[in-house]
C-alpha cells in the first residue's frame, strides 16, 4: 500500500536518503486498531540496517550536514514544518488509522509537529556559548557542539509529537539522527522521513528504521557509533536503554510516563477545572505519558466533583478514529487486555461512572472509559501507570495530606493544582515531585516552548523548549593564553 500522498512504500527503510528494503527482507503487519483490519506491511529492520543507518549518519556528520550553519539547518527545518502543514490532512489520516486516535487529536499532533519545526528553526541560531572572565592573559569561551549521531526510540502513542520534540531538536543542533519508530505505529515516522528528504535535508542526516524493539531498538540503543540516545516508552525498556547506553558511556534522555495527579481544593473554580479533570484522563484514550490518572479532591467539594465528573464520563462517545468522537480504541488488543486486567484489579472499588460502548467494530481495541471514586492512595490503580481511559478519585483532608498523596508514587512527570490561594500555589509548585507543575490548568495546551521531562521513574533529561537544545549539545570550554 503506497502512503498517499507521498507514495512511499511502508515496507522500506530510509537509509542515507534512499528508500530500501531491510537487510533481512522481512516485514511486520501493521493493524488498524479501530477495527482490527490489516493496514499494510512495514519493514522489520534488524541490527544490520541499524549499522547501515549509523554509518550513513556518521558520514552525514563528516560531510555537508556537519558543516551546515545554524541558519542553514534552521531553514531546512522551516521547510519541513511547511511541508508538514501542506500535508496536514493526509498525515492526520495516517495517524488516525495507525494509532486509532480521533481525527481532531491527530490533526492537533500534526500542528504540534509543525510547531516543533518552526520553534527549533527559529531558536537554533540564538543558541550560543559564553565568554568567561578569567586570569590575566587569558580569553575563555564556550562552544555548544552537536553530540554526533543520535538515536531516537519512540513509542506509538504520539509518534508525530515525539518526533518533533526529539528529532527536531537533534537536527536543529546539527546531530545526524537514526529514528526507530514503534512496531505498532510508524506510518507518520516514514512520512516525516520523506518530507524531510523533500525539504532538502542532506542524505543520512535522518534515517528511519522500523522494526521490533528487541531487534532494531536494542541494536540502536547499544550501538557504539551512537553518541546520545533518547527514549520514550515503558520503565522496563527505559532501564534497558540506560544500561545499553552505559556500556558506551553516552548520555540518555528517558521519558517513561507517570501517574500524574491533579489536586482540587475546596476554594477552586470547579467549573473551570472540570473539563481539564476529565480530558487529561481520556485524551488519546488515556495513552498519554502525562495523562492525569489521579484526581485528588478535598472533602468540601468531593461529592460535587465526583458527580460532575461522572456526568461527563457517562456522556463520552467512543468509536473508530475516523468517526472522530471523544475516545478512540487503544493501540492494540494487547494494550486493551492490559487495561482490562487493571479494571479487574479494581473490582473491589466503587465505579463512579463508566461510558457505554455502543455498536462498535467487533475486532476493535475498545475499553469503556471508567472512573473510580473513593480510592485509597496505595491501591494498585492509584499507584501503577494504566495507560488507558481510567481515572481514580482520591479524597483528602488538607494540604499536607494532598501533598503526601501526590508525591506518594514512584513517578514524577507532571502535576496540577486547582486553588485560588496564591500562597498555596507557590508552596505546592515547589513541593510537588514533577517536571512540570500547572496552576489552575492542566497541560498548558502542550506548548512546544515548555521544557518537559520527569523525576523518579518518570525518567530524566528535558525535551521541548530551548532546554532540549542544551540536551542535544555538549559544551566545550576553550581557554586561550595570549599574554
Ligand atoms: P515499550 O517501552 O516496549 O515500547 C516503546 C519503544 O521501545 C518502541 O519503539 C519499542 O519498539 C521499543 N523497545 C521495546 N523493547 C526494546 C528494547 N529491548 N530495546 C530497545 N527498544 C525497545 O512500550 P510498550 O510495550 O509499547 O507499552 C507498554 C507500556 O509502556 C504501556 O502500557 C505504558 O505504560 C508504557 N508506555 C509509556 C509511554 C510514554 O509515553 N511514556 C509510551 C508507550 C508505552
Ligand atoms: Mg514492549
Amino acid at each position: 500500500m503506497p502512503l498517499r500522498p507521498l507514495d512511499i512504500d511502508p515496507a522500506l527503510c530510509l537509509i542515507n536518503g534512499q528508500w530500501q528494503p531491510p537487510a533481512g527482507g522481512a516485514t511486520l503487519p501493521l493493524t488498524n486498531p479501530s477495527d482490527g483490519s490489516a493496514l499494510c506491511e512495514i519493514a522489520r529492520g534488524t541490527a544490520e540496517d541499524i549499522d547501515r543507518a549509523v554509518a550513513a549518519a556518521t558520514a552525514a556528520r563528516a560531510g555537508a550536514w556537519g558543516r551546515a550553519t545554524a541558519l542553514e539547518r534552521g531553514r531546512i527545518l522551516s521547510r519541513i514544518g511547511a511541508l508538514v502543514l501542506e500535508n496536514a490532512d493526509e498525515l492526520a489520516r495516517l495517524e488516525a488509522l495507525d494509532v486509532g486516535k480521533p481525527l481532531k487529536q491527530a490533526l492537533a499532533d500534526v500542528n504540534a509537529l509543525a510547531r516543533y519545526m518552526e520553534f527549533y528553526a527559529g531558536a537554533v541560531d540564538k543558541l550560543h556559548g559564553t565568554t568567561i572572565p578569567y586570569l590575566d592573559g587569558y580569553t575563555v569561551y564556550t562552544l555548544r557542539e552537536a553530540h554526533g549521531v543520535t538515536g531516537h526510540i519512540i513509542p506509538w502513542n504520539y509518534p508525530m509529537q515525539i518526533i518533533g520534540r526529539s528529532v527536531g531538536a537533534a537536527l536543529a543542533t546539527g546531530n545526524a539522527a537514526v529514528l526507530k519508530p514503534a512496531e505498532e505505529a510508524c506510518l507518520t515516522a516514514l512520512a516525516f522521513g520523506e518530507l524531510a528528504r523533500r525539504a532538502g535535508l542532506p542524505d543520512g542526516a535522518l534515517n528511519v528504521v522500523p522494526g521490533l524493539g528487541a531487534e532494531a531498538g536494542a541494536a540502536l540503543a547499544g550501538h557504539p557509533g551512537v553518541q546520545h540516545v533518547s527514549f520514550t516508552g515503558s520503565v522496563g525498556v527505559g532501564k534497558l536503554i540506560q544500561k545499553a547506553a552505559g556500556d558506551n558511556v553516552v548520555p540518555v534522555t528517558l521519558e517513561l510516563g507517570g501517574k500524574s495527579p491533579q489536586l482540587v481544593f475546596d476554594d477552586a473554580d470547579i467549573d473551570a477545572a472540570l473539563p481539564f479533570l476529565v480530558n487529561a484522563g481520556i485524551q488519546n484514550a488515556g495513552q498519554t505519558c502525562s495523562a492525569s490518572s489521579r484526581i485528588l479532591v478535598q472533602r468540601g467539594v468531593y461529592d460535587r466533583v465526583v458527580s460532575a465528573m461522572a456526568e461527563r464520563y457517562a456522556a463520552l462517545r467512543v468509536g473508530p478514529a475516523l468517526s472522530d468522537l471523544d475516545v478512540g480504541p487503544l493501540i492494540s488488543t494487547r494494550q486493551r487486555d492490559i487495561v482490562r486486567g487493571f479494571l479487574e484489579r479494581g473490582s473491589d472499588l466503587e465505579i463512579a461512572a463508566q461510558a457505554t460502548l455502543g455498536d462498535l467494530p467487533e475486532n476493535g481495541a475498545y475499553v469503556a472509559p471508567t472512573l473510580f471514586a473513593g480510592v485509597a492512595a496505595d491501591h494498585p490503580l492509584a499507584q501503577d501507570e494504566i495507560f488507558g481511559p481510567v481515572q481514580v478519585i482520591i479524597p483528602f483532608e488538607d494540604e499536607a495530606e494532598a501533598l503526601a498523596i501526590a508525591n506518594g508514587t514512584d513517578y514524577g512527570l507532571v502535576a496540577s493544582v486547582w486553588t485560588r490561594d496564591g500562597a498555596r500555589q507557590m508552596r505546592l509548585a515547589r513541593a510537588l515531585h514533577a517536571g512540570q507543575v500547572f496552576l489552575n490548568n492542566y497541560g498548558a495546551g502542550g506548548g512546544v516552548e515548555l521544557p518537559f521531562g520527569g523525576t523518579g521513574l518518570s525518567g530524566h533529561g528535558r525535551e521541548k523548549g530551548f532546554e532540549a537544545l542544551y540536551g542535544f549539545t555538549s559544551l566545550k570550554t576553550v581557554a586561550a593564553f595570549h599574554g
